[in-house]
């Protein structure tokens, strides 16, 4: 059953974006927020002052700015496993006692950083990291952006089980110059620790006496990793409440603040702090987490939309899609609420993405003329990051803006009906003056307190993530040759081990 809030919202019936835009000469500027060097426009969705005030009201029903308090003075917001979801303190927005653990933790990353710039593990010009889900996605997504530039360290993230994976890094360095990096929140995920054990023999083979001299790890169960093999000087942990996709922020994001210097990794904590205050001030209609999450639920609840795609229209973002992947549907895509009741309605779409100019060439026929309504978000950068002509920049950007026109716009043929397109397709961009560490940071504090709002208003808990049980259990079960499968599982079994 609907609430009278959701109500008013399924009844919303925006005229078409055009006839918005028409209507309202001062639109651009109604739906644009400009915060810690982002410039978010959501002029080109559906929002109106009417869908605003009635997503402002079930926010309000929902208790939006409690559970906002909530979240940020640590209460155990995450009411299924009973614990806080304290990724902000460790930007320095949250409980006083939370922030100031956080950054003694931090102290103990950063000290062991200048250990490391001392050689005091010896030399090191390559860093193996090891990490599955939120114990790799962003290191890597803040390596690829911010660290083209920056070669003291060469890196790779090894997340998948596949053998192929790690000997294609084990192919590109040398064992006496590696330093093996083992994230893991719980150091019990089996992908990661098989990695971690075959990168170890690997570091022996390669003629590392000491071969656990050159681990690191990077865990919420400290003891475990201490059992496991690694020195307790060199076991840098976090905090049970940082969620594993919400975890970049700690001691997760050891690898990128050694490549990318203490600096920079500082820089991005303080840009996510400021997204933080920003979510946690700003009214409603000015709040950019809050504004996207009314036009996410607008689109899904009203739209009957199932899917949202993100391009970032700058190479050093292509891994802000699978990014967002994680983030959004491992927190959103639940079926029940937070009290255990059904959902009753559709909760996060699908998300997903690419790269743009590339996009263009193979996605965005369906996105133009396909039967999907599919909301549409650009992610570009002002400043250019290639040293390049100026073309480059000037063209990767018009591109991106002429998408979001050409969607909204569309273009009749009565003649030719193959070559019309309806317009009136939603579009929002983000445009980043410079791509640094202190917008990085700020962009991803904003998908998170976004997908925070989205959850809140659905009334679910986006900070466990039950659904990946099953799936591990009934692996573990099949490797210990424990469990009856079905029949086709079987026959698969059988053919693949004999
Ligand atoms: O399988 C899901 C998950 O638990 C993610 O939430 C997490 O980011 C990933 O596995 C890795 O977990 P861990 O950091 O404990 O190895």
């Amino acid at each position: 059953m609907s609430s009278p809030d959701w109500h008013v919202i399924e009844a919303l019936d925006p005229p078409p974006l055009q006839t918005l835009f028409a209507e309202d000469p001062d639109r651009v500027a109604r739906f644009g927020i400009d915060v810690a060097g982002l410039h978010f426009d959501w002029s080109k969705t559906h929002l109106t002052a009417e869908a605003v005030a009635a997503f402002e009201s079930l926010a309000k029903a929902q208790d939006l700015s409690g559970k906002r308090e909530a979240l940020f003075r640590g209460e155990a917001v995450n009411v299924t496993e009973g614990r806080a979801a304290e990724h902000s303190a460790e930007r320095g927005e949250g409980a006083e006692d939370s922030v100031t653990r956080a950054g003694l933790l931090h102290a103990r990353m950063r000290a062991l950083i200048d250990a490391i710039e001392m050689e005091a593990l010896g030399p090191i010009a390559h860093i193996l990291h090891i990490g599955i889900g939120g114990s790799a996605l962003g290191p890597d997504l803040l390596i690829d952006a911010l660290g083209r530039d920056e070669d003291r360290y060469e890196v790779a993230v090894v997340s998948n089980v596949d053998g192929c994976a790690l000997e294609e890094a084990f192919a590109r360095f040398d064992p006496t110059a590696t330093l093996l990096v083992i994230a893991s929140k719980t150091f019990t995920t089996t992908e990661t620790l098989l990695n971690a054990t075959s990168a170890l023999d690997w570091l022996r083979d390669g003629g590392n006496e000491d071969p656990y001299g050159r681990v690191i790890a990077l865990t919420a169960a400290p003891d475990k990793a201490v059992e496991w093999g690694v020195d307790e000087t060199r076991v840098l942990p976090f905090a049970e409440s940082v969620g594993g996709r919400y975890s970049l922020w700690s001691s997760i994001g050891f690898p990128a603040a050694l490549a990318l210097g203490w600096a920079a990794f500082e820089e991005m904590l303080e840009g996510a702090g400021e997204m933080d205050r920003h979510f946690r001030l700003a009214a409603a209609h000015e709040n950019a987490p809050v504004l996207a999450a009314f036009a996410d639920l607008f689109y899904t609840q009203v739209k009957g939309c199932e899917t949202r795609a993100t391009f970032a229209y700058d190479e050093r973002l292509r891994l802000l899609p699978s990014y967002l992947q994680q983030l959004e549907m491992e927190s959103n895509g639940k079926s029940v609420r937070s009290d255990g009741r059904p959902v009753g309605r559709a909760t996060a779409p699908i998300t997903w993405g690419g790269v743009g100019t590339d996009a263009q060439h193979a996605v965005f026929q369906l996105l133009h003329q396909g039967t999907h309504l599919i909301p549409v978000e650009f992610v570009a950068v002002a400043e250019p990051g290639d040293a390049l002509d100026d073309d480059h920049h000037r063209q990767l950007l018009l591109n991106c803006f002429a998408q979001g026109a050409a969607l909204m716009a569309g273009r009749a043929n009565d003649a030719d009906p193959a070559r019309a397109y309806p317009g009136n397709r939603p579009s929002a961009t983000i445009l980043i003056e410079t791509l640094d560490a202190r917008a990085l940071g700020a962009l991803i504090a904003f998908y998170e307190q976004r997908t925070f709002v989205n959850a809140v208003l659905l009334g679910i808990n986006p900070f466990d993530q039950f659904g990946v049980e099953l799936g591990k259990e009934m692996a573990k079960a099949a490797g210990q040759g424990g469990l009856d499968f079905d029949a086709s599982t079987t026959d698969l079994i059988m053919r693949a081990f004999g």
